[in-house]
């Protein structure tokens, strides 16, 4: 039997300006635009591999070792639009093999806890689409494929891009203007560090899409923060990372996981996904940068406890000393803490 197999890893992006409410649930189309850090994919990553063949009889797919149903409508509509582009791609080159009517295998594993908050759905759905855009030989051009990815996982269109990254939230009805674009590579702020303190490893209570929808329903504070509140941030945190001014970029990313924060307690009945942890390592930040009198290091939550920290590579050798006498590493990719260690950690600075 032919079998055709395409494998590809998608890393992890950590939004530094959030997503956070649905004007669109069937198309995934946000209510703000959002900026994002992509990871290095030696920490977090999808590794993904799609194959297909005339003779599979049905689309399957394993994650994590484990059979799981491709029922969901979201994976449902990402194989809808590949197909599609494989097929218009078939219609023009009679010589190409049927491959958007064949069946398709896939198999897909993590390096990290899934749905525990450190954006697995985002590297999943990224690695989804291009694994399977890469089988079909599809236009590697990674905007028109991140409105696919958009579609699995809102956030999982930025993963198409390394560096910094921007989802521009678009004004069209059909989501044609909904899509990733690359703010900086990599390269042009190759000094961005970013530690995970791994808080809980536990999978959340609620989900994103829940919690952004009774968020987008219910909370006043939301109406703020899209109409005004977002809208001047986006604009002040990309001028931020190309003007490479780590003080304005940590203090927006700040404020913004906390207004983030703020709106899920506004709804109701409030979500809370910071712990009393997170609360510690948030007033730890702001103490060392109280210490260095000025912003050296800046924190951010996404839907979980666990906490993101960016700093630059020149400040590493001042911040980690802070950290290291109380962290312990957790398989090689991230740190964990625990209410006691940051507790002595606190005392360090108040004394
Ligand atoms: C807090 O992308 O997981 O991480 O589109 O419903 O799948 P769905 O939501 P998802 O939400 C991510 C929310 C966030 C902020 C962010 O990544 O921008």
């Amino acid at each position: 039997m032919s079998i055709h197999v395409a494998s590809i890893t998608a890393p992890v992006n950590i939004a530094t300006l959030k997503y956070w409410g649905k004007r669109d649930a069937d198309l995934n189309l946000p209510t703000n635009s959002s900026i994002s850090v992509t990871l290095s994919q030696d920490d977090l990553r999808t590794l993904t591999s799609a194959a297909c063949s005339a003779q599979f009889t049905e689309d399957k797919l394993w994650l994590n070792g484990e059979e799981e149903s491709l029922g969901s409508k979201r994976t449902q509509d990402c194989l809808a639009d590949l197909r599609q582009m494989r097929q218009q791609m078939e219609q023009a080159d009679s010589a190409l093999e049927p491959m958007s009517q064949w069946k398709l295998h896939i198999v897909s594993e993590n390096n990290f806890p899934t749905a525990a908050g450190l954006a697995s759905s985002a590297a999943g759905f990224a690695a989804l689409v291009t694994a399977i855009a890469k089988l079909y030989s599809l236009p590697q051009d990674m905007s028109e494929l991140s409105m696919v990815a958009r579609k699995g996982s809102g956030s999982a269109c930025r993963s198409l891009f390394g560096g910094f990254v921007a989802w521009e939230m678009g004004q069209l009805a059909d989501g044609t203007d909904s899509k990733a674009v690359q703010v900086a590579s990599r390269e042009q702020w190759p000094e961005m560090k970013a530690v995970i303190l791994v808080v809980s490893d536990e999978k959340k209570d609620t989900s994103s899409t829940q919690g952004m929808q009774l968020t987008v329903r219910t909370s006043d504070l939301f109406q703020e923060r899209i109409k005004t509140v977002v809208p001047q941030r986006f604009d002040e945190m990309k001028r931020a990372i190309v003007a490479r001014d780590f003080e304005m970029f940590a203090e927006l990313t700040m404020k913004d996981s906390n207004s983030f924060h703020a709106t899920c307690l506004d709804s109701y009945p409030p979500i809370f996904y910071i712990n009393d942890t997170s609360k510690k390592v948030i007033r730890l930040c702001h103490a060392i940068n109280a210490y260095f009198n000025r912003n050296v290091v800046a924190y951010t939550f996404d839907a979980g406890p666990n906490a993101v920290m960016y700093y630059l590579q020149e400040n590493e050798s001042k911040l980690l000393p802070f950290f290291y006498p109380l962290l312990s590493t957790v398989e090689g990719w991230g740190t964990k803490f625990t209410a006691e260690t940051l507790q002595g950690f606190e005392n360090t600075f108040n004394t």
